[in-house]
């Protein structure tokens, strides 16, 4: 039998990891979070105070980084990093990195061979336009950009950061753009892609719905 694969795209703060964490565990999938993986490497340039307008740099760092998900967990070079990807300061710069074609390629490549031979779903910006246009199942998850900024700021504050919801609104905002009107794979639904607005919704919901569709 064919292997099920699962495209969960969509804009910062739809609610897709969550949601990809409990399919996985109900559905015995494994997720990987495509995120993760550009956050990983944004780390590595940020902490290297790498020049990303250089390819030579860019190419030179991405061919000396390993990165590798193990469970919810992430290792840049054997390092864990799952909690420095998520600060603010990565949050800000992680898009720059994410629109460089050399970047996106590494990843995509990464991304297949993980996901090669396994029942997978994978949460990201350009899974199901992308990386796997052939999947099983799509579906692209919105919010209001209120309940979005809320969720993420929410997030942060638990974590200890000080920030304000107008703050995290912008950061999500610039985000959002910078993905969008990327030329390499930007966020996008995919046409065959089901949309859910999980403005509103509980988890437990927005798990269900897309249970329902993959009866
Ligand atoms: O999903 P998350 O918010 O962790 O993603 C962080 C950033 O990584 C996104 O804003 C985007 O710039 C980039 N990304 C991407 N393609 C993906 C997943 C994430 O460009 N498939």
């Amino acid at each position: 039998m064919d292997n099920i694969s699962i495209a969960l795209d969509g804009p910062a703060g739809a609610g897709k990891s969550t949601i990809a964490k409990i399919i996985a565990k109900r559905k015995n999938l494994t997720y990987i979070d495509t995120g993760a993986m550009y956050r990983a490497i944004a780390l590595k340039i940020l902490r290297e105070g790498i020049d990303i307008d250089k390819e030579e740099s860019i190419q030179k760092v991405l061919s000396a980084s390993s990165i590798d998900l193990e469970g919810n967990d992430i290792f840049l070079d054997g390092q864990l990093v799952t909690e420095e990807i998520r600060t603010p300061k990565v949050n800000n710069f992680v898009s720059h990195v994410a629109r460089i074609p050399l970047v996106r390629m590494k990843m995509v490549e990464l991304q297949r061979s993980i996901a090669a031979n396994k029942n997978v779903i994978m949460d990201g910006r350009d899974i199901g336009t992308y990386v796997i246009p052939n999947a099983t199942y799509k579906f692209y998850l919105t919010a209001s950009i209120e309940e979005r900024a809320k969720r993420r700021f929410i997030e942060l504050r638990d974590k200890g950061f000080d920030t304000t919801i107008e703050i995290v609104k912008e950061e999500i905002k610039n985000r959002d753009k910078i993905d969008i009107e990327r030329e390499f794979a930007p966020l996008r639904k995919a046409e065959d892609a089901i949309e859910i607005d999980t403005t509103g919704k509980s988890i437990e919901d927005v798990v269900e719905e897309i249970l329902n569709y993959m009866k």
